[in-house]
């Protein structure tokens, strides 16, 4: 490998001491959040309200909606029993620079629910209907269904919509369009990803994202939850209530290796300073560190032989999914062509090189988010520590777009798990897909809870 491209790999190497200053950082946020009164601002341990999970043998029809980074989902979802469902989706993306992103919270709750009618008029069902949605951001939740909207992230930043009750905006924006449909849950995609993934495993212990942005739920016992001390007392000393960690927003430079690469990133973001945890490694931010790092090595004429190409000439230019795709396709017999098409020059053609400079360049990237993922994990395992002095598996699982279409991710994960964990441990780790995991959660959820 040549020298710059070298210090670029131990730029962004996670050596055996800073993971652990990783994890021990978690595990003491993990304990801090919990200790907190209150869940407004920055908050982090959520709690959901979620203190049920299903059994895998309930039936019937429930809506569900989805709202993540860059899509929405709304669906009707069957359960079947025997842990199986089927699922009827009206699916929207939201580009980057969608003016609905930065809009008023009235124009954006319009559009969701001219996307509900949608499905409504899909399926062809009668109304009332009851819905559960899943909300892919920081919620002040104060019940099953009430919740204060935090600040959002994911490059939304909508006009009115801090601090407002997001069942109460739902409920509002419904009788705009005349549509009978009520919220019964409110849940983080970790919460949602955790319960739909314990109706085909009731096992499952950790529910994890990563996608766009990176989170973790898991249960907790309700008497070490401070939060709800005064208003949601313990039924009993081992009940326990789903808490949604947004461990996306953990950490700080204080144990967080931030490279020069991660330092230019979120200088300029438009949220700076904020989840740099995330910043360093979710789905919303790998190809731009490529670009920030591929610049360095233009620079040097170490890649494309000092020419530099479009896609990184304005930053977020390139897209988290080229690198799947160049990992994937890197020794394929036509990887030049194929790879060749994400670069457009003015006048120059890529290299067989530049082809394996760029590759081992995005799977260092990619490699060192795989590992902070499995951080997160390890201090999430680690805080349930039943789970690791029993025998039984420890089962985890995991959605979002950046786990599901790269395709080693999976495996660097449990590499790193596997190294931190001692074999008797590690062996019993199971990182289980939980495809649709949020929409299955939130129809899950409105069913356990449509009584209230
Ligand atoms: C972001 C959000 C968090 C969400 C995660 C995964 O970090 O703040 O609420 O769970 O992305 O989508």
């Amino acid at each position: 490998m040549a020298d710059a491209l070298q210090d670029i790999q131990n730029a962004f190497a996670l050596e055996p001491h800073q993971f652990q200053a990783i994890v021990q950082g978690f595990k003491s946020e993990l304990n801090s959040g919990l200790a907190t009164m209150s869940a407004s601002g920055l908050a982090t341990m959520i709690p959901s309200y979620v203190t049920k999970l299903p059994t895998g043998r309930e039936t019937g029809t429930y809506l569900a909606l989805d709202l993540g980074g860059s899509t929405l989902r709304v669906c009707a979802v069957e359960l079947l029993g025997h842990g199986q469902v089927t699922v009827t989706e009206v699916k929207r993306s939201i580009a980057v620079k969608d003016p609905l992103r930065t809009g008023t919270a009235e124009a954006f709750f319009d559009w969701i629910v001219d996307t509900v009618h949608e499905l409504v008029q899909k399926i062809n069902v009668q109304t009332p209907l009851v819905m559960g949605v899943c909300w892919s951001f920081p919620l002040d939740q104060k019940g099953i269904a009430t919740g204060l909207v935090l600040r959002m992230g994911k490059g939304f930043d909508l006009k009115g919509i801090d601090n407002k009750d997001l069942q109460s905006l739902f409920k509002e924006a419904f009788q705009r369009k005349g549509l009978d449909i009520t919220v019964t849950a409110l849940l983080n995609d970790t919460v949602g990803t955790l319960v739909a993934h314990a109706y085909a495993n009731p096992k499952v212990r950790v529910g994890f994202i990563y996608g766009t942005g990176v989170n973790a739920a898991y249960p907790e016992k309700v008497q070490c939850i401070t939060k709800l001390q005064d208003t949601w007392p313990a039924q009993d000393a081992t009940q326990e209530m789903l808490v949604n960690t947004e461990i996306d927003i953990f950490g700080s430079d204080d144990y967080l290796p931030l490279n020069r690469f991660d330092l230019a990133l979120d200088a300029q973001h438009t949220q700076p300073k904020f989840q740099l945890y995330e910043k360093m490694m979710s789905g919303a931010y790998l190809g731009e560190l490529v670009r920030l790092a591929g610049i360095e090595l233009i620079d040097q004429r170490r890649l494309f032989q000092g020419h530099m190409p479009l896609q990184f000439t304005k930053s977020w230019g390139f897209e988290t999914a080229h690198l799947s795709a160049i990992e994937k396709d890197r020794h394929e017999p036509d990887a030049l062509d194929r790879i060749g098409l994400l670069f457009t020059f003015d006048d120059y053609t890529m290299t067989a090189t530049d082809l394996t400079t760029i590759a081992d360049l995005c799977k260092i990237v990619a490699t060192r988010g795989a590992h902070l993922a499995a951080a997160a994990m390890c201090a999430i395992i680690e805080q349930q520590p039943q789970m690791i002095n029993s025998s039984n598996d420890i089962v985890i699982g995991v959605t979002g777009s950046t786990f599901e279409m790269y395709a080693p991710m999976s495996d660097r994960i449990m590499h790193a798990l596997t190294r931190w964990f001692d074999a008797s441990v590690a062996q019993r780790i199971r990182i289980e897909p939980a495809t649709d995991g949020s929409s299955i959660g939130a129809a899950l959820v409105a069913m356990l809870y449509q009584q209230r």
